[in-house]
């Protein structure tokens, strides 16, 4: 018998270790013998901790188990034929799951993290054997014809980014995988890295042999341990097993990665931050040019990719460019992640191709908010994402659509709001946020987000709250226009969304009369 108990740090966080010991006791209790997997999540957050076991007629799910469920679970199990409250039957048929399209995610929560041969299994090393197989441009073709846009936020082409550090010669060149997932509603870096790591390590090789890299380093945020772990054991793994090191899979090709972690600043996402925190350096953002393509790392040409963009490279060379571009909407092709948090009742990572509606996503995959109130805003794209009204709820999961409407997909983290949210808070907050994590670099963010706290104050306190309003869109063009970077040039979406789509809020409150 083989027991998955997820290993996953969202699983853990609701129990999921508790379980893994209760059923540890259960087994010996019952001279029952079994082998327990620590898998990663399939994403249906709402379900964790998800155990499953492996029958005759494939796995059967439960969920959410608590460790005092362990014993009546058992008894349903091996004695009743499955039948408990807390039975989720095959868990590929659980709509949250059933209803995705997943390719990148594929083996998220599905194999053993750490076993190479389950990975080989589930499709795994396909990509890689058939990228050393073919020239480095002949990849970087596959790459760009597929659409593959970059998933930290950006949308910039990824075969195009690699053309650029392919065709820069240099005695050295690096891969770096940007993992400080730091917008908020965001977990997919962090579910894939604990429960698929080796499709990462896949995608960065695959990344190394396009373009005559011989290094890679994945970035990860100090706060996310169990993933720093969970990706320092893979690569010793790969390393063992020829997939990393001096002999890509018996090619002549050399690639290795090494592991780092950050140190809680969130502009250290910022690619040039990050590179000088790599280098040893204060997590400042540079000025572009020189692109980090051309001069990155160390001043040598250097492919920074996203977690999500360097994973979804091996199915691309497996499968073709074709099979990846028919997946999609216009210019945004494939799948894309979303991860759906906040007030929501079906919290999760959700893999599909772009095109679904904001309103399908809301209401119809993430069951409306939990709280049962009615939804007021969406803030799709991480803390300098806008904030969407119902009225925009049309609007598809598309870069360009989502531009359109003054709005970002980002890394696409949605987090939901009741109409108990109050936007001018949230306008606030923004402004907050950019002050407390802004690098200090450029005047418009240093200087202009302490300012946007202190006007909107100004026009929560009722003091002047016309003048004041017209104070914070003026400031927050120069911040938009002005800004060195993402973090201080994308406050503006949150704080002018809030005002132009939740005007009520920003109205003076009348002084009550003696
Ligand atoms: P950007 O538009 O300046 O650059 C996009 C990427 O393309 C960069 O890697 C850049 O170096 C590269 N690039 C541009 N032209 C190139 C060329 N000709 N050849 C090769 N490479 C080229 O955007 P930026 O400032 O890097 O990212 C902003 C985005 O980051 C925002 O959209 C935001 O959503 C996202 N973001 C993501 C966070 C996360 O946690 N994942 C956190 C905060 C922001
Ligand atoms: Fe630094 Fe803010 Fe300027 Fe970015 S916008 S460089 S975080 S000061």
């Amino acid at each position: 018998i083989t027991i998955y108990i997820p290993g996953d740090s969202g699983a853990l966080a609701v129990g999921a270790d508790k379980v893994a010991r209760a059923v540890e006791r259960g087994l010996s209790a019952r001279n029952i013998e079994a082998v327990i997997v620590r898998n990663g999540s399939r994403g249906a957050y709402f379900l964790e901790p998800m155990v499953e076991v492996e029958t005759m007629v494939g796995r059967v799910a439960y969920g959410p188990v608590k460790a005092s469920d362990v014993h009546s679970l058992f008894d349903a199990h091996f004695l009743d034929g499955g039948n408990h409250p807390l039975a989720l039957g095959d868990p590929e048929k659980i709509p949250f799951i059933a209803n995705q399209t997943r390719l990148t995610f594929a083996r998220c929560g599905i194999t053993d993290p750490f076993s190479l041969d389950d990975f080989r299994k589930h499709g795994g090393l396909r990509g890689l054997e058939n990228a050393v197989a073919i020239a480095p441009a002949e990849i970087v073709k596959i790459v760009t014809e597929s659409g593959l846009r970059g998933r930290g936020g950006a949308g910039f082409p990824t075969g195009i980014k690699w053309k650029t550090v392919l065709d820069t010669p240099s005695d050295r060149k690096y891969i770096v995988c940007n993992a400080d997932e730091g917008d908020s509603a965001t977990f997919a870096d962090r579910m894939i890295m604990e429960g698929d790591p080796f499709v990462l390590i896949e995608g960065m090789a695959i990344a190394g042999i396009a373009t005559g890299a011989t290094k890679g380093y994945v970035y990860i945020r100090s706060e996310y341990p169990h993933a720093i772990a969970a990706m320092e054991k893979a690569v010793a793994v790969a390393r063992k097993a020829n997939v990393l090191g001096v002999n890509v899979l018996g090619s002549p090709n050399a690639f290795d990665i090494e592991i780092r972690s950050g140190a809680g600043a969130y502009v250290c996402g910022e690619e040039t931050a990050l590179l000088n925190s790599l280098e040893g350096k204060r997590g400042v953002v540079r000025a572009k040019p020189p692109l980090p393509a051309i001069q990155g790392l160390f001043g040598k040409p250097t492919v920074i990719n996203n977690v999500m963009s360097l994973a979804s490279v091996p199915i691309i060379m497996d499968k073709g460019a074709t099979f990846y571009k028919d997946f999609g909407l216009g210019r945004s092709r494939g799948t894309i992640p979303i991860q759906i948090a906040g007030n929501v009742k079906h919290g999760g990572l959700y893999e599909v191709a772009f095109g679904l509606t904001l309103g399908e996503i809301v209401d119809e995959i993430g069951g409306g908010t939990a709280s049962g109130r009615p939804v007021r805003a969406v803030q799709v794209g991480g803390p300098l994402g806008a904030y969407f009204p119902r009225a925009l709820f049309d609007t598809p999961f598309d870069y360009e659509a989502f531009a359109a409407k003054d709005g970002l997909i980002g890394h696409a983290g949605i987090t939901v709001f009741d109409d108990s949210a109050d936007m001018l808070k949230m306008a606030r907050f923004a402004m907050e946020f950019c002050a407390v994590e802004s690098c200090g670099k450029c005047t418009p963010c240093r200087i202009g987000s302490t300012r946007g706290v202190e006007t909107l104050d100004k026009v929560a306190g009722g003091i002047e709250p016309e003048k004041n309003l017209a104070l914070v869109t003026d400031l927050c063009n120069t911040m938009k226009f002005g800004s060195l970077c993402a973090l201080g040039g994308f406050t503006p979406y949150p704080v002018m969304s809030a005002i132009n789509h939740f005007p009520e809020d920003f109205r003076p409150v009348p002084v009550p009369q003696a």
